[in-house]
């Protein structure tokens, strides 16, 4: 081959590497994973309407590279949320998982994130330990001893003696009920606890239980979507009549399912992150555009970790110039923004969410229940990592 052929063929080459190498780079793919079907869909489509409102709010392009948002449904079920993170992941090439509907699938998906190096934005799962799986871990949505302990100090300082709590039967249920019975029997209360399954639950045995322990309060935790059910078999049980109280973490009474609760949630006290009716400018242009993109339902908490998920993943791009990776993670952790919720920030040790939780209760106002915030706890870490560290 003459010289000058060779310079060429050369020259070629080294442009059609570095048009490819444009075009890898053009694109920046985010895995969202959710059950989008099966008993748990409530939380994914919550997610994902917050997530898509984002990236529709602030547009598909940062730091020069378009998003491209996957969206993939696991059923609500650990094994498909493993597979469809791999296929991710090899396939796919995506530079951030995303999603998490509830604590297992979280956790079938972080040995994958810490293999791959790829963060792992969890945006709805709320066990404690869930951050401490990955080093590639983070999340936007909350733990439930963070949402939890102001609940038991509330409880003990408003003559509150004894309570039962009953929780749904896993990571996050058995992490409300510690956080709660720990801080209520150290403040003097006295406290019985009861687990009820997750999948399919009949509250009548335990709602028995209940009212033969005769408490002053009952404490609950069930997953978000699951509150409706809960409340149906007490008002069918006469608890709205027994005068004991109904106290919990906000899954309970979540912002969707609330207003089709009836009298029986009015004077509900649960302590959380997001209220719909938090009143906030930010929150109340979320609401409108949120209820605008779902034919009018209501945003709970779970569409806020969507939305401020999509946020945390938008602004670390846009620092590290697109690139993901440990270049990402190590961006996302110390940031800081004004979410719907109020103030939050990722702490840099644990990555996990810092904010307000604030008491509530529930209220009619114009014809609609809401959970009416009238006091707040400013800044909150997660009470585990944060007891481990000192
Ligand atoms: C969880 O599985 O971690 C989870 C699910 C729903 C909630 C809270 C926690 O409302």
């Amino acid at each position: 081959m003459h010289r000058r052929t060779l310079i060429l063929a050369a020259g070629a080459a080294a442009l059609v590497a570095a048009i490819s190498g444009a075009q890898a780079q053009e694109t920046v793919k985010v895995g969202l994973i959710l059950p989008l079907t099966g008993p748990f869909t409530a939380i994914g489509r919550q997610v994902e309407t917050g997530a898509r409102l984002y990236l529709q709010q602030k547009g598909q392009t940062v730091a020069g590279k378009t998003i491209e948002l996957i969206v993939k449904d696991d059923g609500g079920v650990a094994d498909a949320t493993k597979r469809t993170a791999q296929d991710l992941i090899v396939n796919e090439k995506v530079s951030v998982l995303a999603g998490f509907g509830l604590t297992p699938l979280a956790l079938a998906t972080a040995p994958l994130a810490t293999q791959a190096k790829v963060p792992q934005v969890v945006m709805a799962a709320g066990t404690a330990t869930i951050t401490e799986a990955s080093p590639f871990i983070t999340r936007t949505s909350f733990t439930l001893p963070q949402a939890t302990e102001p609940m038991a100090d509330w409880a003990a300082k408003n003559g509150i003696k004894k309570v039962v709590t009953l929780v749904s039967d896993y990571g996050p249920g058995i992490d409300s009920e510690k956080a709660f019975s720990g801080v209520f029997t150290k403040a003097g209360g006295q406290v019985e606890n009861l687990r009820v399954p997750l999948a399919n639950p009949d509250f009548s045995p335990f709602l028995q239980k209940v009212a033969d322990a005769k408490p002053d309060a009952l404490f609950v935790f069930v997953p978000a979507g699951q509150g409706a059910q809960f409340m149906k078999q007490f008002v069918e049980r006469g608890f709205d009549k027994s005068g004991i109280r109904l106290i919990g973490p906000g899954d309970v009474t979540d912002d969707e399912v609330l207003n089709g609760m009836g009298d029986v949630a009015l004077g509900a006290i649960t302590t959380h992150h997001y209220s719909v009716a938090h009143d906030s400018p930010e929150n109340k242009a979320f609401v409108e555009a949120f209820k605008k993109a779902s034919n009018g339902t209501r945003p709970n908490f779970m569409a806020v970790g969507g939305y401020d998920g999509m946020h945390l993943i938008y602004e670390g791009l846009k620092k590290t110039g697109g690139q993901g990776g440990q270049a990402l993670i190590d961006a996302m952790k110390g940031m800081s923004w004004t979410s719907p919720r109020g103030p939050v920030s990722i702490d840099p040790q644990t990555r996990d969410i810092v904010q307000n939780i604030y008491v509530r209760k529930v209220e009619r106002r114009d014809g609609e229940l809401y959970n009416v915030e009238f006091a707040t706890i400013p800044n909150v870490k997660d009470p585990v990592k944060a007891a481990k560290a000192n």
